[in-house]
């Protein structure tokens, strides 16, 4: 007998529809909750409301288990590369050899941007914000690529827009950062794979004289794959809700690029290594520092500590932390913030403040300390996040139109003034 659940209110009984996910989750199906009760649900910061059914991925935070289309992360982030889970998030199978090649090659096709991109890119004081830059530069897109605009474009045109995201992105994200260091951009190079290819328009003063360092590029790779979708979050969440309204892939990607800045979210990763910093100048007292966290008037978070699903080790840091290790060996890199990072862990998942609340690691507490080994300003570490992230919100923006789902708006409980009278300026 299919499942349902009763709501009384007001001593009258509703009766709601159980749906059930492949992996057993459970939500309560209120879509005519309005219309039978007159109610609406009230649920800040939706902290437990389902907003779509999704095939992408699958997490469970109390568990700590990621999945993309079934695959463990830790799985794809040993043995996929970039371009390859890219292509698994969006189109829901891992590639065929033939597949890859193809849509390695299409992406290749598309990496140069418009020479009038410069002209926008010019108009930014260098003391702008690389993240601002990048979502700036990928709205434009909508003006180089007008058609993009059209709500019903063929599935051809979408697989276009989709190429020309995964693209661009690198060199958006590079030429975002050579505005921020006053230097000539450099353009892409297509016999390098997606991460060197990014890494040597960063990094090239100019691109010729820059050779790649595969221990580099393979460390890129990696932590590109483990950002690659995390399910409805802030900013996939903001690129589905943009793209309910029927924007173009272009505008809905830049939403997210800026939702994801924020320093509760894609912006923690900036914030770790500043607060990892500020503790080695304070002299290191890591307990100082747990303690001003646990102290609500002090205004500090353990920065890229405790998430809003993961109840238990971000699966995520636990790769990014043993990554970090290899890559700081390999690179010979000894990082004094590692340390204090690994012991700021190591009292807090002791701490019985952190211990009752559930809060553990997440993705961006480590992943700060081998961008900075890889020799990235911490400026771009939120863009590099961005690089990661943009095969989710393709993927997510793809499912969203193919499932024809409604616009996104969301109710309210008003609570401000009842209806007054106005009173003229004069008489008030
Ligand atoms: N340091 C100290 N206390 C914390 C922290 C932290 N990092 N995170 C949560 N808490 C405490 C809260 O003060 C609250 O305590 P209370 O119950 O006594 O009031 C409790 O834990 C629950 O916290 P909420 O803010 O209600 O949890 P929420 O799910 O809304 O927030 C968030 C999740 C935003 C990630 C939060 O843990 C946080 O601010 N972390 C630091 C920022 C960060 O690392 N963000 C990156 C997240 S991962 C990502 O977006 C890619």
């Amino acid at each position: 007998m299919a499942r349902t659940a009763e709501l009384i209110i007001d001593g009258k009984s509703y009766t709601f529809p159980i749906v059930e996910g492949t992996e057993n989750e459970i939500g309560i199906d209120i879509s005519d909750l309005r219309d039978k009760t007159g109610a609406i649900t009230l649920d800040f910061g939706y902290k437990n409301t389902g907003a779509t059914k999704s095939a992408i991925t699958f997490l469970d935070g109390d568990l700590g288990i990621l999945r993309y289309r079934g695959y463990s992360i830790e799985e794809l982030a040993e043995k996929s590369t970039f371009l390859e889970v890219a292509y698994l998030l969006i189109f829901g199978e891992l590639p065929q050899t033939d597949h890859l090649e193809k849509f390695t090659s299409d992406i290749k096709n598309h990496t140069m941007v418009h020479e009038d991109v410069k002209k926008i890119l010019d108009g930014f004081p260098s003391s702008s914000h690389p993240m601002g830059v990048l979502a700036s530069l990928f709205c434009a897109q909508t003006a180089f690529y007008p058609e993009s605009l059209d709500p019903n474009r063929s599935a051809e045109g979408v697989y276009l827009s989709i190429v020309r995201s995964l693209a661009k992105m690198p060199t958006f994200a590079a030429w975002a950062h050579k505005n921020a260091v006053g230097h000539p951009v450099n353009y892409p190079d297509n016999s390098l794979n997606y991460s060197a290819r990014f890494l040597k328009m960063m990094f090239g003063l100019p691109a010729e004289n820059y050779e790649v360092d595969p221990v580099v590029a393979d460390a890129l790779d990696k932590l590109l794959i483990l950002h690659a979708d995390h399910e409805q979050n802030c900013s996939t969440s903001t690129v589905r809700i943009v793209g309910s309204s029927k924007a173009s892939i272009y505008s809905s990607i830049a939403a997210g690029i800026n939702a994801l800045w924020g320093p509760l979210h894609g912006g923690a990763n900036q914030e770790v290594i500043t607060m990892l910093e500020a503790i080695k100048q304070d002299g290191g007292d890591v307990e100082k520092w747990i303690n001003k966290a646990k102290d609500k008037n002090s205004g500090f978070r353990l920065m890229g500590f405790g998430h809003r699903v993961y109840k238990n080790f971000d699966p995520r840091a636990k790769i990014i932390k043993k990554a970090a290790d290899d890559v700081l060996g390999k690179l010979g890199v000894h990082d004094p913030v590692l340390d204090i990072a690994m012991k700021l862990e190591e009292i807090a998942l002791r701490d019985p403040y952190f211990i009752e609340r559930k809060l553990y690691p997440n993705v961006d507490f480590y992943s700060g300390i081998i961008y900075r080994a890889l020799g990235i300003p911490v400026d771009m570490f939120t863009v590099m996040f961005a690089i990661g992230r943009l095969p989710g919100w393709i993927a997510q923006w793809k499912e969203l139109r193919e499932n024809k789902e409604p616009i996104g708006r969301p109710r309210q409980i008003y609570t401000g003034q009842k209806e007054r009278e106005y009173i003229p300026l004069t008489k008030r």
